[in-house]
C-alpha cells in the first residue's frame, strides 16, 4: 500500500503495443519519478481474458496506472476492483481513443459526448476501489471543439469527485482519419489545456500532445499571462523514441536527482538482470528489445544499437560491451 500523494508532474502516456511491461520497466530505470501507464485494456478483455498475461507487472514499475477502455459502469467497476487486487496505483479511463474499433464498442473519444454516462462510470469505479480514478481525454470531438464542450465535460466529472485529467490537446476526428493521423491532425491547442487549469484550479491538469523538449515542458508548466502552468506533462511518442528525455525532464524540470542515472549505460546492469529473468520465463529477446531501441538516441553508435537490440541476438549489457569494443577498434 502506497501512502504518499500521487505525483503527476511527469507521466508516460499509455500507448497500445508500446507501453507494455518491458517498456515500462525500461522507462522506470531511466526516470524513477515518472508515473507510468499501461496500454489501454478493455473491460471485456479483463473480465474474460487471461489476467496474468494482461495485468502482471514488475514491482519496480510502481507507480503504475492501468488504463481501461469501456463504458459500462458495472464492468468498469469490476475491472477497477481487479486492477486494485493486482496492485495497480491508479485506474485511468480512456476518453480519447478515436479508433473505429473503439467507437464500435462505444467508448474512447466518443464518450466525451456523453458526460453523464462518464460521470456514472467514474462514480461506479470510485465506489469500487480506493485507488485514484482519473480520465484521459481530448479537447473536442469532430466539430464540437468550442471551449465550452471540454469545459462542461471536465466540469461534470469534477462534480462527481474526479480530480485528475490528462488532456491531449487536440480534438478527435471520429470519421475519416486513422488513429495515427489523429495524433497529428488537427493542430494542438495547448492554450485550451491551460484554460482548463485556470477554470479548475483545484484539480490536477496534465498536458499531453507533441511535447518533445525540455523547453516545451517548462513552458507549459510555467505560469504565464494566459494563466497558471499545468500540473504535469504526459509524454508519449518522444518518450518511446528518445527515452532519455524523461531523465532530463526529471533532472531539469522536476529538479529531482533521486535515483537518477547519470549516463545511459548506468541502467544496463539492471536491464540485463531483468532481461535474463524474463528470458528464463520464456519471453523472447526481440519482444523486449524492440522497446529499448531509443536508449542511445542521438549518440554515437545509436543506429547499431537500435538495429541489434531489436534483433535480439545479444542482451543489452553484452551488446553495449560489443559496441564499445568495436568503437575502440574503429
Ligand atoms: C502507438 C500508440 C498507441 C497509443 N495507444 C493509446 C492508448 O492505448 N490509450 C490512450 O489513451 N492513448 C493512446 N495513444 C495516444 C497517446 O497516449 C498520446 O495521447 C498521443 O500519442 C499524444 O501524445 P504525444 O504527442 O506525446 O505522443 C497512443 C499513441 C501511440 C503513438
Amino acid at each position: 500500500m502506497r501512502s504518499s500523494a500521487p505525483d503527476y508532474r511527469l507521466t508516460v502516456a499509455p500507448m497500445m503495443d508500446w507501453t507494455d511491461r518491458h517498456c515500462r520497466f525500461f522507462h522506470r530505470l531511466i526516470a524513477p519519478r515518472a508515473r507510468l501507464y499501461t496500454e489501454m485494456i478493455t473491460t471485456g478483455a479483463i473480465l474474460h481474458g487471461d489476467l496474468g498475461r494482461l495485468l502482471d507487472f514488475s514491482a519496480e514499475e510502481h507507480p503504475v496506472a492501468l488504463q481501461l477502455g469501456g463504458s459500462e459502469p458495472d464492468d468498469l467497476a469490476q475491472s477497477a476492483r481487479i486492477a486494485q487486487k493486482w496492485g495497480y496505483d491508479e485506474v485511468n479511463l480512456n476518453c480519447g481513443c478515436p479508433s473505429e474499433r473503439v467507437q464500435r464498442g462505444a467508448f474512447g473519444a466518443c464518450l466525451m459526448r456523453e458526460p453523464a454516462l462518464v460521470a456514472d462510470c467514474i462514480k461506479a469505479m470510485q465506489d469500487a476501489v480506493t485507488l485514484p480514478v482519473t480520465v484521459k481525454h481530448r479537447i473536442g470531438v469532430d466539430n464540437q471543439e468550442d471551449y465550452g464542450f471540454v469545459r462542461d465535460f471536465v466540469g461534470s466529472l469534477v462534480q462527481v469527485g474526479c480530480t485528475v485529467f490528462f488532456v491531449h490537446a487536440r480534438s478527435a476526428i471520429l470519421k475519416g482519419l486513422s488513429p495515427k493521423e489523429n495524433r497529428e491532425i488537427p493542430p494542438l491547442r495547448m492554450s485550451v489545456v491551460r484554460q482548463l487549469k485556470r477554470d479548475f484550479p483545484d484539480v490536477v491538469i496534465v498536458a499531453n500532445g507533441g511535447l518533445q523538449t525540455i523547453d516545451q515542458v517548462r513552458v507549459v508548466m510555467s505560469d504565464a499571462a494566459e494563466g497558471p502552468g499545468v500540473d504535469g506533462v504526459m509524454i508519449g511518442r518522444a518518450a518511446y523514441h528518445d527515452p532519455w528525455l524523461l531523465r532530463d525532464i526529471q533532472a531539469e524540470v522536476l529538479q529531482d536527482a533521486d535515483r537518477l542515472p547519470q549516463r545511459r549505460d548506468d541502467i544496463l546492469p539492471a536491464l540485463q538482470t531483468y532481461f535474463e529473468s524474463q528470458r528464463a520465463r520464456g519471453i523472447s529477446a526481440r519482444y523486449m528489445g524492440r522497446h529499448w531501441h531509443g536508449l542511445f538516441h542521438g549518440q554515437p553508435g545509436a543506429r547499431r544499437w537500435r538495429r541489434e537490440i531489436c534483433e535480439g541476438v545479444l542482451g543489452p549489457q553484452a551488446l553495449f560491451t560489443q559496441l564499445v569494443r568495436q568503437a575502440h577498434q574503429d
